[in-house]
């Protein structure tokens, strides 16, 4: 009954009509749910939504941000928490399909190991979203990826450094003639973290000024204040006289890292130069306060773009296969201007 039903959400909405009402069950969606017009009222559609954990402040703004947009659009949201275990999201889905619900969306915590799971979904006609983060999985897996192009976000974060040193006519702190990089990156396996990386380390290469610059230390901080705090004590142990600039893949392990620098005798933002991603308004209270010097968005404001889209995908319309947010870059000297303006 499922799978003849979500094959018909495929196609066009007058064909939609005849199947569904010769369908009923989980989702809500028997014939009698639908408006004159043949579409799914908003409030018989159930999304199902596996998130990551609470780990930031940009995961806290993301989980509300969703929340709210599917209370305003008033369909059911079932929302789990995986507390960073890709297991949770794996059993959360398996709950979303055993409730029927009409369209799971996750992001998934890290690139591999999907594949079972949404087969599972899509044998059982469910159609999943991914947001945020990606998968390696089969792209026939899950309909749409609504994401920023993290990749970017790592350039937009190197080619900032890359104009601000030269502009400001640095020289690197511990002598020589190259400028020291500390690198403190994301979840391990998780599609942004690599995606920053590369982005940074591409435009790197790329740049004229490519020799002036070395990459002395990168680790995890596990995109969480505690651990990039904790990683940078260990940096700034073994190279606290040479880094020059800091490349910090979240807001928080930024925060967790001008922590450890003012602990160390360091100034953040001066002696260090700092940039992260998120624009999150610790970050821009950092940058007023002179402790960071550049944020670059990483908007976690998906969520009237996910519900839009599940109530598409539940109405049988046809999406994209990949919805892409444009995101912006904001450097400390505007940080004060920009702050009232901030969503998170
Ligand atoms: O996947 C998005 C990343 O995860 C955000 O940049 C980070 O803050 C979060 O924890």
């Amino acid at each position: 009954m499922k799978k003849n039903r979500l094959l018909a959400a495929f196609l066009a909405s007058a064909m939609m009509l005849s199947l569904a009402a010769c369908s009923g069950g989980g989702g809500g969606d028997t014939a009698g749910d639908q408006t004159a017009d043949g579409t799914k009222d908003a409030s018989d559609i159930v999304v199902g939504f596996a998130q990551v954990g609470a780990e930031s402040e940009w995961r806290t703004a993301n989980t509300e941000n969703i929340k709210q947009a599917a209370e305003n659009a008033g369909i059911t949201l079932q929302f789990s928490d995986a507390q960073q275990k890709q297991e949770n999201q794996i059993k959360a889905i398996r709950s979303f399909i055993a409730s029927d619900v009409d369209v799971i969306s996750v992001c998934p915590i890290v690139g591999t190991g999907w594949d079972t799971v949404l087969q599972e979904a899509k044998d059982a006609g469910i159609p999943v979203v991914l947001v945020d983060r990606g998968v390696t999985a089969d792209p026939s897996l899950y309909v749409t990826h609504i994401k920023a192009d993290a990749v970017k976000e790592g350039e937009k974060a190197f080619n900032w450094i890359d104009e601000y040193m030269q502009a400001q006519g640095k020289t690197p702190r511990g002598g020589g003639d190259q400028f020291q990089i500390a690198i403190l990156e994301g979840t391990v396996g998780s599609s942004v973290a690599a995606d920053r990386l590369n982005g940074f380390s591409t435009a790197m290469s790329g740049s004229p000024n490519a020799a002036q610059y070395n990459i002395i230390a990168s680790q995890t901080g596990e995109y969480t204040r505690a651990k990039g705090k904790e990683v940078m004590e260990s940096f700034l142990k073994s190279d606290g006289d040479k880094i020059d600039i800091l490349f910090a893949c979240n807001d928080d392990m930024a925060l967790g890292a001008i922590q450890a620098i003012e602990a160390a005798g360091i100034k953040p933002g001066d002696d260090i130069v700092i940039v992260s991603i998120d624009a999150a308004k610790g970050a821009f209270n950092a940058m007023i306060e002179g402790k960071m010097n550049c944020a670059v968005e990483h908007t976690p404001n998906l969520g009237d773009i996910l519900v839009e889209t599940a109530i598409k995908i539940a109405n049988g319309e046809q999406v994209p296969a990949l919805i892409e947010v444009e995101e912006d870059i904001f450097p400390a000297d505007i940080a004060e201007q920009e702050l009232p303006n901030r969503t998170y």
